[in-house]
């Protein structure tokens, strides 16, 4: 099949264009590397270095003409989305609108998209844990409502011009190649600290909880659903991506300490706003639909997670 990943070169989108790589697929990535790298993907991998809405990517994308689009360039910080509402409205919505209005009016193509969206910042506070998608949308974040938006755009034109999609909502995705030096990803974030035995710092009083899935599984998720596309048996619709397991910032805190063999201190400070207070999500509708269910447990993903920080401190 031919696939086009936008944000291919980030941290989850680079684990899919692995994947859908080694599954042997044509290939190309959008990726404006605003918070993603170029060596983060095969060097044999073409990449359109742009925003995905821009007329230069756009245009590449009709001429490819794609069997699959898996969009998963956003961004993705819940504090930036806060602090600059127009921006991160800017890439999560209005340039989506953009982008399927563009392939909406391309006959000649109609690939189905898979839409890589929040389940962690879409609900919001809830006493339905693990929540599931029928729940009250109710996001804490400018960055979960225009998620949403998102979303609802990949409806309409599906409703309105039969362009087929699938919602993926994941839940704290962490694992290998998360960035560290955004604020988004508490995993990879404590694993540089606790590797170099620097402070940990948590904001709130730690009992927050998180829904935390290792980025192989959301890989799984996502070549299932690309599969079923494939066989013609797409399942339209949106679909947790999660473990269901409510664990505290805290416990995993203490869990990849003693993982890391560290003697880092825990610091508290305030908490901070779009923050929800607990988080998990309720994947039963995923695995009825393509038979997914995650597969690594949070002891076996956080020491893979830190095995790699670790490898990649030494170079
Ligand atoms: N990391 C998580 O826990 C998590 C949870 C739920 C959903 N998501 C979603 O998963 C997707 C990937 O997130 P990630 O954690 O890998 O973050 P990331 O920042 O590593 O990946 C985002 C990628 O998109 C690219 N990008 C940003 N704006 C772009 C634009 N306008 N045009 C082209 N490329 C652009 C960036 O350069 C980067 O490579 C995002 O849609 C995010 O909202 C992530």
């Amino acid at each position: 099949m031919k696939i086009v990943i936008t944000g291919g070169a980030g941290f989850i989108g680079s684990h899919i264009t692995d994947r859908m790589q080694a599954e042997g697929h044509e290939l190309l990535v959008v990726d404006d590397l605003s918070s993603g790298f170029r060596e983060n993907i095969p060097a044999s991998v073409p990449l359109v270095e742009d925003s995905f809405a821009s007329d230069n990517a756009l245009q590449q994308i009709s001429v490819f003409q794609p069997d699959v689009v898996i969009h998963a360039a956003a961004q993705i910080s819940v504090r930036k989305s806060m602090e600059d509402p127009a921006f991160d409205a800017e890439v999560n919505v209005k340039s989506i609108l953009k982008m399927l209005n563009v392939l909406q009016s391309q006959q000649s193509i109609r690939p189905h998209l898979v839409f890589i969206s929040t389940g962690g910042a879409m609900y919001g506070d809830t006493d339905q844990v693990p929540t599931a998608e029928s729940a009250p949308i109710l996001p804490e974040s400018l960055y979960g409502l225009h998620k949403r938006f998102g979303e609802l755009y990949f409806d309409f034109y599906y409703r309105v011009s039969g362009l087929p999609y699938t919602v993926l909502r994941l839940g704290n995705v962490y694992g290998p190649r998360q960035n560290p030096h955004g604020e988004a990803g508490v995993v990879a974030i404590f694993s540089e600290k606790l590797l170099r035995g620097e402070p940990c710092t948590i904001f709130g009083d730690g009992l927050q909880t998180r829904d935390f899935v290792y980025v192989g599984d959301v890989v799984e998720a996502v070549a299932l659903t690309t599969a079923a596309a494939a066989s013609g048996n797409a399942k339209i619709g949106t679909y947790n991506v999660g473990t269901g397991e409510e664990v505290t910032v805290k416990h995993l805190f203490e869990l990849m300490k003693e993982t890391a063999g560290s003697s880092s201190e825990l610091v508290f400070a305030p908490g901070r706003p779009g923050e929800q207070k607990r988080s998990a999500i309720d994947a039963s509708a995923i695995a009825s639909a393509i038979n997914w269910n995650p597969r690594e447990s949070l002891p076996s993903g956080i020491k893979l997670t830190i095995e790699w920080f670790g490898e990649r401190g030494k170079n």
